[in-house]
């Protein structure tokens, strides 16, 4: 997707500016021309020099905004040059910049003088990244067609814990990519369910398991690249959805089936990656009950299978991807019984070992085709490669 494209790197003075060199590497190793420019402040992090040697061009700074040589006008023959523009990190001041529309800098005036898509990845301390006027800006520049990646959470340089690091590289790339990617998806509405359910014992006690969702929020990261408009049904999640996902939180498997009901008659395409429990208790107990008293055996009643009720109804046109996690040794035979018994299109199956980890590696199985497709490597990247093929059948 990125082998040829001519791609501009802006980079601004945030401490991150660091990983930016990783970033113009992997660019470069997927075929990018990558054309570096530094803000002032980026200037004071990292030098020219290192991302010249990276990129093997010339690497533009604020010197050449307004004494040009050789007849350039840099901000507007390198806007008109860009097929894509990547702001990584972008500051708080860049971003409350752009937002205001004032290009007293090369890097923004770039930004602004282009038609090309423009992502930009924040990175700041997280009180800076909740300040109301980098909300206020961001949401600004959303409504301007700028794409965002949001920072993730974790430990900052500053000492400060949250939101706020660059996000992973591989995410990064995924994000740059997107802005390529054909918009197979557009005019479409999308269905995901994801997370555990949790089926109440009593009211402080839960029978659950321990899916992260990161699977579903993989693919409702996908379908939004995709150009599709995306509905997340999950129970409780251990990342966040991206923005621009809209989000139905539930707790039961019988409040998912609920709340999926209604979308499902609307989507085009559901994907059923919920790992919903399969038993609820038969009468769940009133109040919080003393351990003491707490019954020692349960009984159990299966809790709706949401996939393969809704398949039931699926109208014509209508496509449903569903995943199978199994033991490694019965992975493949199994996949292929459950796509035909519970009526899915298509099938992802994976290994036990995916469950709760970040790489994944998943045998996708459709009705069209008699061997499955194999696809490998973190959820993302799984994710959209995965949707790209399932796009096709619509
Ligand atoms: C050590 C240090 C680290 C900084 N890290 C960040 C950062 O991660 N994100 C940010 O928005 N600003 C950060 N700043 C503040 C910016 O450098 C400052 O706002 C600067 O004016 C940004 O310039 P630019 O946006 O033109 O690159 C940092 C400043 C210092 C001194």
């Amino acid at each position: 997707m990125l082998a040829g494209r001519r791609l501009i790197l802006g980079i601004c003075g945030g401490i991150a500016a660091y990983k930016a060199a990783e970033l113009v590497r992997l660019l470069r190793k997927k075929g990018a021309e990558v054309q570096v420019v530094l803000t002032t402040g980026a200037e004071a992090f990292v030098t020219p020099l290192l991302f010249e040697a990276l990129s093997r061009k010339r690497c533009f700074t604020q010197r050449d905004f307004l004494s040009p040589q050789g007849g350039l006008i840099p901000h507007t023959d390198l806007a008109a040059w860009a097929e894509g523009i990547v702001v990584a990190p972008a500051t708080a001041s860049f971003l409350s910049k752009l937002a205001r529309g004032e290009p007293s800098d090369l890097l923004t005036a770039i930004v602004m003088a282009t038609r090309a898509p423009v992502l930009l990845a924040p990175a700041m301390n997280t009180n800076m990244w909740e300040h109301p006027a980098t909300r206020e800006n961001l949401a600004r520049l959303r409504e301007f067609g700028y794409r965002v990646v949001e920072p993730a959470s974790g430990e900052l340089a500053c000492g400060a814990q949250g939101p706020g690091r660059l996000p992973p590289l591989e995410t990064l790339l995924l994000e740059i990519e997107g802005l390529f990617v054909e918009k197979s998806l557009a005019g479409k509405m999308v269905l995901i369910t994801g997370g555990p359910t949790r089926e109440p014992l009593d009211a402080v006690r839960f029978l659950s398991n321990p899916s992260s969702g990161r699977m579903a929020v993989a693919l409702a990261r996908a379908a939004l690249l995709l150009g599709a408009e995306v509905h997340l049904v999950h129970g409780p999640l251990s990342v966040s959805p991206p923005e621009g996902v809209k989000t139905h939180p539930v707790k039961t498997a019988a409040e998912m089936l609920q709340v999926a009901q209604g979308l499902f008659e609307k989507a085009d395409l559901a994907l059923f990656a919920a790992a919903v429990c399969d038993f609820t208790p038969e009468k769940p107990l009133q109040g919080k009950v003393k351990k003491e008293d707490f019954p020692r055996t349960l009984s159990l009643k299966p809790t709706p299978d949401i996939a393969a009720l809704f398949n039931a109804r699926k109208r014509p046109g209508q496509i449903s991807l569903g995943f199978a996690l199994e033991e490694a040794e019965n992975l493949l035979p199994r996949a292929r019984e459950k796509l035909e018994k519970k009526g899915f299109d298509f099938l992802a199956a994976n290994a036990l070992s995916a469950f709760e980890a970040e790489e994944t590696e998943i045998f996708l199985f459709s009705r069209t085709r008699e061997t499955p497709r194999r696809f490998h490597g973190s959820k993302e990247k799984v994710a959209l490669e995965m949707l790209q093929e399932v796009a096709r059948a619509l």
